[in-house]
């Protein structure tokens, strides 16, 4: 079932740090309100034919965040509505926080975590994540992105709406999300 919130093409944005579960819950969203879900960092992936480490190693950190930007770009001049998941990283860049919340189509949500719980949901995958790899233990990770998570937060916090996740299952972030939409 189509949400009849507005008449013209409607753009559902997730944002919020690395681990959030923006890829899942975006799914799961886009799969009840029968929108197609677009995922910023696959599509890269798919377009370059490169992973997002290999990615961030040939074109250096800031060359990956002119990538993502031309990306998300791309994608918000698509015409139909869709659900999109961000990179963790997406809005803190070219003032994109800014574009996004000001877009007259796009919704955004922050899906908030504490720092405690996303290191936890981080520690195990962080091999594959160019900006954590190297922290050797739980707390180093909780330290850095505690940290990380605080330079970002203004960023973040431009978001229409809010969801705070700790300890929530995925079923009830989608619930959340469609409640504020239905508003
Ligand atoms: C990044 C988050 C990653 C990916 C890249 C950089 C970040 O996306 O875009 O590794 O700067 O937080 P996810 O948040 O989807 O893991």
């Amino acid at each position: 079932m189509h949400i009849e919130f507005l008449s013209m093409a409607n753009k559902i944005v997730l944002w919020g740090y690395m681990g959030s579960g923006k890829s899942t819950v975006g799914q799961a969203l886009a799969t009840q309100i029968d929108y197609p879900f677009v995922d910023l960092d696959t599509h890269l992936e798919e377009e370059h034919s490169q992973s997002i480490a290999s990615l961030f190693q040939s074109h250096g950190a800031i060359g990956f965040r002119k990538i993502e930007q031309e990306a998300l770009q791309q994608v918000l001049k698509m015409k139909s509505s869709m659900v999109i998941s961000l990179g963790g990283g997406t809005p803190c860049y070219f003032d994109q926080a800014d574009i996004l919340a000001q877009h007259p189509e796009v919704h955004v949500f922050y899906l908030k975590y504490s720092p405690k719980v996303l290191s936890e949901r981080l520690f195990q995958e962080r091999l594959t994540r160019p900006l954590i790899a190297h922290l050797e233990t739980q707390e180093l990770l909780e330290e850095f992105v505690a940290k990380h998570l605080f330079e970002r937060s203004s960023f973040y916090d431009k978001a229409h709406h809010t969801v705070v996740c700790d300890q929530k299952a995925v079923e009830q972030l989608v619930l959340e999300i469609k409640a504020f939409l239905h508003q």
